[in-house]
């Protein structure tokens, strides 16, 4: 009879902590149109795969009044279960009690499961809706805070972390995500900020909202501190389980190959005609990633930001990999301090977790002016050079048309350990476009001639003479600096066998501590 006691009063204890702060405040989260802790990891996880952690877990604070109000499980989920059957470990921040503050005791919990994913090597998804540091616990609170950041730091490059944002994430609450690889904000119901709209309005007189200061589409355009910005927080879990389906479990671990039914010698005879005549023209990069990729299918990562280069994640013959590829339909495709910025962390995650970069070129330079000098072009372009060069996975590159200057260097070239460089055969690789080349090595010969005609023809003859010499793939491909000229239609084939080629690449850095990336 006692164990039946017993059990009653466990299952007893596991409702209680299932409520959290109660069927009001579930109730008040619904009406926000956010689904509660739980029913988040329900979601996210493969159905009744998920263990829980630290079920009865509560606050030791007694001040405040604090001592009267103990919720079990202290305001956050924790645990581990499977995504497509493979394992990993979850934490789901409970705004039902306490708004999802951070206690020490909380702080403990969210360690836990970090301290585990490390020692098994799984992957952490953070699901963030609290109102930051737990007022009433005060130094306890931002210690725990640190742990967790420090612990972050300790798994940057072991374990894929992952950050959902349905909520507020405010003060050096941020942090955490920040850390981590990847952030995926819902619309309308998640914000991230330093300091809120009120401190805002103190500090500086500014008076903006929630959402303009740090809503998804600020995060996911303006600042590129989030990755996806997802309609409502369904789509953002599924976000997150495709992303997975791209990431090995650790860094030890080559990323999940599945089986391709999509020819691996498929021909799109339309990328023969894509790049159109005149050079100055765009198109869009995304009609060659598509075409040349398994099944079309590709998750891009940071759409909205510096869209001038494209980034994600496709499979090629069923293996996942990581493109980059300049954008000539925003800006002509040019480099500027957000697309190296942006590019360079997503070459540097891939390197860390073995995933190869197929890099797709057609770059006029890097972006002129003082807007960008002042920002420091120099240290961000430096940056994503840094990132190529350092990276040792299967690098695959393939200049479409242009690869102009300091960013012919950049985008992955022989010269950075490019393992295959490929370029299509009307690519113009040169030091720089015809127009500026002419203008800098005959502007005197040009002026000395007074005939306006005359002098025209002078120039357009000079600058076919250049563009004859120089601006095609040929040079570069004399001095080996490109492995071949493929046709277009060819190129998903020529990108397969490349990786199968270098699956068993193995490449190294000398020892060191760590590199001095120019940050
Ligand atoms: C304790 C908190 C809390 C907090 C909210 N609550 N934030 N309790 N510590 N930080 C409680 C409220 O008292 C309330 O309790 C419940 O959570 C819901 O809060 P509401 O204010 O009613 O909800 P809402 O109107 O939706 O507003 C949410 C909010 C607001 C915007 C997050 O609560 C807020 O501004 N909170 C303070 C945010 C903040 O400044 N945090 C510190 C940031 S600095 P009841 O009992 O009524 O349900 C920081 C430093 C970290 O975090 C440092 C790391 C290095």
């Amino acid at each position: 009879m006692a164990i039946q006691d017993d059990i009653k009063q466990l299952m007893e204890k596991r409702e209680k902590a299932r409520l959290g702060g109660g069927e009001k405040r579930i109730e008040a989260q619904h009406q926000k149109g956010k689904y509660t802790a739980r029913e988040r990891i329900e979601m996210l996880l493969d159905d009744g795969s998920f263990e829980e952690f630290d079920m009865f877990v509560s606050h030791r604070t007694v001040d405040f009044g604090l001592e009267k109000q103990v919720y079990l499980s202290d305001g956050v989920v924790t645990g581990y279960g499977t995504i497509d059957g493979r394992l990993v470990y979850v934490f789901s921040q409970d705004f039902t009690v306490f708004g999802g503050s951070l206690s020490e005791m909380y702080a403990q919990k969210i360690c836990k499961v970090m301290d585990k994913a490390m020692k098994v090597g799984a992957p952490v998804i953070g699901i963030n809706d609290s109102g930051g540091a737990r007022i009433q616990e005060g130094v306890k609170s931002l210690g725990g805070y640190a742990d967790i950041f420090q612990r972050n730091i300790m798994a940057s490059g072991v374990i894929p972390q992952i950050s959902a944002i349905f909520g507020p994430c405010a003060g050096g609450a941020v942090y955490s995500p920040a850390l981590t690889d990847f952030t995926i904000m819902s619309k309308g119901t998640s914000y991230m900020f330093v300091t809120g709209p009120k401190v805002v309005k103190t500090v500086t007189n500014e008076i903006v909202t929630d959402e303009e200061l740090g809503g998804a589409s600020v995060h996911t355009s303006k600042s590129g501190v989030a990755h996806f910005a997802a309609d409502n927080e369904e789509e953002g879990i599924q976000i997150i389980r495709k992303l997975l389906t791209y990431l090995p479990q650790n860094n030890m671990e080559d990323p999940p190959k599945t089986v391709c039914d999509d020819p691996i010698d498929r021909l799109d005879d339309s990328l023969n005609e894509i790049i159109p005549d005149n050079p100055n023209k765009p198109y869009d990069v995304k009609d060659v990633i598509f075409s040349i990729v398994d099944n079309s299918e590709f998750l891009e990562v940071q759409r909205h930001y510096a869209p001038n280069i494209v980034t994600g994640y496709a499979k090629f013959n069923g293996a996942p990999v990581g493109i980059v590829a300049n954008q000539p339909n925003y800006l002509a495709g040019v480099l500027d301090i957000n697309a190296s910025r942006k590019a360079a962390r997503f070459v540097r995650f891939c390197d860390a977790f073995n995933i190869p970069v197929v890099t797709l070129v057609d770059v006029p330079g890097f972006l002129p002016g003082t807007a960008q000098e002042y920002g420091g072009i120099i240290i961000h372009g430096a940056k994503l050079l840094f990132a190529y060069g350092e990276a040792t996975v299967p690098k695959i590159t393939i200049i479409l048309r242009k690869a102009y200057g300091g960013a012919y260097d950049v985008m992955s070239s022989k010269h950075l350990r490019g393992d295959i460089n490929y370029a299509w055969p009307g690519a113009e690789i040169a030091v720089m476009g015809p127009k500026g080349a002419i203008e800098v090595l005959h502007a005197r010969e040009a002026n000395a001639i007074e005939n306006p005609e005359e002098k025209a023809q002078f120039l357009k003859q000079k600058e076919k003479e250049y563009k004859d010499k120089f601006a095609n793939p040929y040079v570069a491909a004399k001095y080996g600096y490109i492995d071949d000229v493929i046709e277009p239609r060819n190129t998903r084939f020529r990108v397969i066998r490349a990786l199968q080629m270098l699956a068993t690449k193995k490449d190294v850095n000398p020892p060191k501590k760590h590199s001095n990336l120019p940050l």
